[in-house]
């Protein structure tokens, strides 16, 4: 079956008992039990499970065509708990262009705890197998990367993975599953920033982590994920539930807009780089169309000059909203190096753009006008 059916389908079946077609929200938090102490609901404790969250895991793992799925309060929960299935002591080699939320939790939140990481850059494999060590137990994989859009060879990290025996899991937040599929390419564990394409209206927050296998990992990560409680609310799940169905059009839609307006802003003189895998010269462009089936809703800019220059482009846009984010039907630019804060490798002048739902052609006569005010 295609994404498409699939999304408007998955975890989807109209009520038995009220026919409803567009599911409830089930608010209850706790189940009622059946004289013989079973739980005919399926359901006992909403920290453990939910009928919302229930629907939503299923569709999840069907999206990515997974084993099974967890839902999390948000991306970095999602990330968070995959982190703690580790032990201290244990190593993580992630991407030097890594989101930079995601190396705030191997550094900062899991790094007092023992975890270790290392941080390569990614667009060369052997970077990845020489970092290496006997205690690594896991490659995490952005790509396309945030924000810089370098692209991984996800097959080529998988081979080096296997022979090491260390499990693979790809943030696959900006390509989605409709563009990119990490568990036929062999990776354990696909993890969404939910809150962005997947939710698609700015108005969710959530994550989530999908399983090739039902596994002990899988296990191991559902009993974090019922201890630490770190859940989406019902109506979260519901609303997630709801954008699922349309983010097959969205993100094609998206990500049309955002190869238009790259290939016009690669012509504009006042800027020095434009950061998209679906422009030719990329230089990760044969490896992201190998894995992609398109190169998605993100890019980049370097203006020329710096920070001020930025900052003036960004504040002569009449159509583009000043905000981090992604994802979501209205157009973002944002400042990328002010919003990752103290000890950013993100350039100065780089300017991150979150192409919306609008007409390309109105987007990029907005563009225009404003790379004219430099
Ligand atoms: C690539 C990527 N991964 C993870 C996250 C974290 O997601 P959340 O904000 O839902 O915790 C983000 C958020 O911007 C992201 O862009």
């Amino acid at each position: 079956m295609k994404i498409e059916t699939l999304a408007v389908h998955a975890g989807h079946r109209p009520d038995l008992g009220t026919r409803d077609v567009t599911p409830a929200i089930h608010l209850s938090t706790t189940f009622e039990r059946a004289e013989d102490g079973t739980f005919p609901g399926g359901h006992i404790y909403s920290r453990q499970s939910n009928p919302n969250r229930a629907m939503l895991e299923q569709a999840l793992a069907l999206m990515e065509n997974g084993a099974a799925s967890l839902a999390f309060s948000s991306g970095n929960a999602a990330s968070l708990a995959l982190f703690q299935a580790l032990a201290p002591g244990d190593h993580v080699i992630a991407g030097e262009d890594v989101f930079y939320g995601t190396a705030v939790l191997l550094n900062q939140t899991l790094g007092s705890w023992g975890l270790k990481a290392s941080y390569v850059d990614m667009r060369d494999p052997a970077n990845v197998e020489r970092a290496l060590t006997p205690a690594t137990k896991l490659i995490w994989i952005e790509s396309p990367s945030n924000p810089l859009l370098n692209i991984a060879d996800i097959r080529a990290a998988v081979e080096i993975a296997r022979k090491a025996g260390v499990l693979t899991a790809v943030d696959n937040t900006w390509a989605t599953p409709l563009l990119q599929r990490p568990l036929e390419l062999g990776c354990d564990i696909a993890m969404h920033s939910a809150t962005k394409y997947l939710s698609g209206h700015s108005d969710v927050l959530a994550g989530a982590l999908v399983f090739r296998e039902r596994g002990p990992l899988f296990d191991k990560v559902k009993a974090i994920q019922h201890a630490g409680g770190a859940v989406p609310s019902p109506f979260e799940c519901w609303l997630t539930l709801r954008g699922l169905q349309t983010f097959p059009y969205r993100v094609r839609a998206q990500s049309q807009s955002a190869q238009k307006i790259a290939e016009f802003l690669n012509k504009q003189p006042q800027l020095e780089a434009v950061h998209y895998p679906g422009l030719t010269r990329h230089p990760g462009h044969k490896i992201a169309a190998a894995q992609m089936s398109g190169f998605g809703g993100m890019l980049s800019i370097q203006v020329k000059g710096g920070q001020p220059e930025g900052f003036k482009l960004v504040a002569a846009l009449k159509l583009f909203t000043r905000a981090t984010s992604l994802g979501g039907t209205h157009s973002l630019i944002e400042h990328r190096a002010s919003v990752e804060g103290p000890g950013t490798r993100t350039p100065q002048n780089l300017l991150r753009l979150s192409i919306g739902l609008e007409h390309p052609d109105d987007l990029i006569e907005d563009l225009d006008q404003a790379l004219k005010e430099l």
